[in-house]
């Protein structure tokens, strides 16, 4: 950047849903058709990182995306700088060089240190710190899940640590659709989580379409629907309990049905591929042999996996893993801790 550039620059991690997100109430609002819950998991593996700057002497705004420039005519990316710029506004109306700020020009460069719409959760990441880093840039605080929300979805969770709930909430206009810390980072040091990295290619079905098409075509989401609110007491309470086994059944259950769900789409939405489907295999193998769950896997709109654990099992799971997927790339599997704080360097 040239000398006069202001910038900041912020990570985010990703953020693994529990009990899942899928269908919207309000497409343009994004607001969801069930509250859903997440862990935020640490920064050192995966996390998106984000520059933002601002210039008098930039003549347009541009954005760049894993190095390759990107259209700013994205409704959601404009959505979400407006309603930052807006909250600029009505809280620093008085001063000068804020003005200023908001009318110069605005260059957005991120990138992301793990493949990028692979069911991998980029976008939550992605979104939480651009909304992160122009709240920095313009000096704003306050309720960031809100705006995030209108990036992407899931990315209103990304903005806490620990265990984060999404309330769907009623509001028409969705002041009240917003991501709250059920516990903090502290509550389950022992908790981790492998990412299985079984493609690494962008997924065939964005989650947008994905859902919109069962909300139009799957009778399926609607029994989900009624069900959901019990899963996520249900789960709340596994968590708060630190009961592992229960917290394992709930969150495999959940990711089964969703993809019960992609399949009662019309025409289905097949994520899982037959490795997933063994992963599957195995980790129930894995739990009926120790008799009680040592491990719980969960699959967003993607074919990897997200293996859940005890700090005391990875050895054993690791191996276990190694023996039935001996050649696989290095890459494979990425192993971090679970549930991270909300850590963003600034
Ligand atoms: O926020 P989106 O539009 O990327 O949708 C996320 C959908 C899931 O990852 C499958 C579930 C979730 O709650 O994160």
């Amino acid at each position: 950047f040239t000398d006069d550039a202001e910038f900041i620059t912020c990570d985010s991690p990703v953020n693994i849903a529990l009990i899942k997100y899928w269908g919207k109430r309000d497409e343009k609002l994004i607001l969801p058709l069930n509250s859903s819950i997440s862990v935020t998991l640490s920064q050192d593996e995966l996390r998106a990182r984000t520059t933002v700057a601002v210039s008098r002497n930039f003549k347009e705004d541009k954005m760049w995306l894993n190095g390759r420039e990107q259209s700013m005519k994205n409704a959601r990316l404009q959505s979400v700088i407006s309603n930052i710029k807006r909250l600029c506004r009505k809280r620093k109306s008085d001063n000068d060089q804020v003005n200023d700020k908001l009318q110069w020009k605005l260059h957005i460069c991120s990138e992301n240190n793990f493949p990028t719409a692979a069911g991998l959760a980029s976008s939550a990441a992605g979104y939480a710190c651009l909304v992160y880093a122009l709240s920095k840039l313009y000096g704003v605080d306050g309720d960031l899940s809100k705006i995030a929300r209108m990036g992407s979805g899931s990315a209103c969770r990304s903005i806490y640590g620990g265990f984060v709930i999404w309330n769907k909430g009623e509001a028409e206009g969705g002041e009240d659709s917003k991501a709250e810390q059920i516990v903090s980072e502290t509550h389950w040091p022992d908790l981790r989580v492998l990412i299985l990295v079984v493609s690494d290619q962008t997924k065939h079905t964005g989650s947008t379409v994905g859902m919109q098409t069962s909300v139009e075509t799957s009778q399926l989401l609607q029994q989900r629907l009624q069900g959901v609110p019990k899963q996520l007491e249900k789960i709340k309470c596994a968590i708060q309990n630190k009961d592992f086994h229960s917290f394992a059944e709930i969150t495999m259950r959940d990711s089964n049905q969703l993809h019960a769900v992609c399949m009662d789409t019309y025409p289905p939405v097949s994520y899982l591929t037959d490795i997933s489907h063994h992963i599957i295999q195995l980790v129930h193998a894995i739990n009926q042999d120790n008799n009680s769950n040592m491990v719980a896997y969960s699959f967003d709109a993607g074919p990897n996996a997200f293996l859940f654990l005890q700090e005391k099992d990875v050895p054993t799971v690791i191996d276990i893993l190694h023996y039935f997927y001996p050649s696989s790339d290095p890459n494979f599997i990425r192993g971090l801790q679970v549930p991270a704080k909300r850590d963003v360097h600034v």
